[in-house]
């Protein structure tokens, strides 16, 4: 039995956000009223706010959207025979997971989890997610040629996510660089999706990236507050309802459609599209350096390996491999 399966199960009764009784819960999923006090327990311990009034049962604050492997596979079509798709309910983090686990598992394996309690960002960042908040999930890609090939990836994938905003009708959107998914929400623009891309293996041989992206879904007033930057969610930013397992599968999609063609083409064909989509179009921009120097300047280009051109304001062209754009 999956890790925390019954928790789940009784999640995904409650997660219309009425009251269910202990009994009826019980006998839907066909466990004993004993197991169901464990699986509300559980849910409590993992930070899931759970109301329980005598006599009506549990209940949410709020109906949630959580994910189902079903629904995830089917809206896979023909691509579900290529991806080994893991539903996990609750990991640490699915980058660290799949890393560790690379070596046993298949090329073009996706993890995505429910709950993911302690997620990694860029730069030694925490990624804050919450359940039915955010959708958490890595894809590991094995690659037929070195690390030393992989430039402009992290960009690439930046692409694959603004290519899902498009399909989902948020027009908005936009990339930082590297890959960084930004809205603009009332002339602000707020960070909605993140990529972490870490790399075993060789230099010069072969390979793996795995791939970590966190969208944001339907963040909360209090998951909000922990995020050290303006932030926004799928919710906030679409006028329609969406299905987090439908849009699970659209990323899967546009990443394996990105990562087939750059294989082939590497980032050579991506950067025009990277470009169109760029955030602070003619504006100027601060970058700090990882060593923290910091200049301004506009972004103009980007070298064929990815990395950014500023144009700084002594006129002189910078090529930046590494660090932090923001806005002035
Ligand atoms: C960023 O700082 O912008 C990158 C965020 C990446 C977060 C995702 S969530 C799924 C995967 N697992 C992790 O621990 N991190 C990535």
């Amino acid at each position: 039995m999956k890790q925390y399966e019954i928790a789940f199960k009784t999640l995904a009764i409650l997660s219309d956000g009425l009251f269910h009784s202990g009994e009826m819960i019980a006998n839907e999923l066909g466990f004993s009223r004993v197991s169901i006090w464990k699986a509300i327990n559980d849910l409590k311990e993992l930070n899931v706010e759970i109301f329980s009034v005598r006599k009506k049962g549990y209940r949410l604050p709020k109906a949630i959207k959580i994910l189902s492997e079903k629904k995830i596979v089917e809206a896979l079509g023909e691509l579900s025979q290529f991806v080994n798709f893991e539903l996990l309910n609750v990991i640490d983090s699915t980058n660290k997971y799949l890393l560790n686990q690379s070596k046993n598992k298949p090329h073009a394996t996706v993890v995505c989890s429910n709950l993911q309690t302690n997620g990694k960002g860029r730069r030694g960042r925490v990624w804050q997610s919450a359940l039915g908040e955010s959708i958490t999930m890595s894809i590991l890609w094995k690659f037929n040629f070195g690390a030393s090939q992989l430039s402009g990836l992290s960009l690439v994938i930046g692409i694959a996510l603004q290519r899902v905003m498009q399909k989902i009708g948020i027009y908005n959107s936009s990339l930082k660089w590297p890959n960084d998914v930004l809205v603009d929400a009332n002339d602000d623009l707020k960070k909605i999706a993140g990529v972490l891309i870490e790399l075993q293996g060789d230099m010069e041989s072969r390979c793996s990236a795995v791939i970590g992206v966190g969208l944001n879904f339907d963040l909360s007033t209090k998951q909000q507050k922990k995020i050290d930057q303006l932030a926004t969610s799928i919710t906030s930013v679409s006028s329609k309802s969406h299905d987090p397992n439908e849009i699970v599968s659209l990323i899967i999609k546009e990443i394996v459609n990105v990562l087939s063609d750059f294989e082939k083409t590497h980032f050579e064909s991506f950067k025009t599209e990277w470009l169109d989509s760029r955030a602070f179009k003619d504006q100027k921009v601060q970058f700090q350096k990882g060593s923290g120097e910091k200049i301004t300047g506009n972004i103009i280009d980007l070298d064929d390996d990815g990395s950014l051109l500023l144009l700084k304001d002594d006129g002189k062209i910078e090529k930046l491999l590494s660090g932090e754009v923001s806005s002035i």
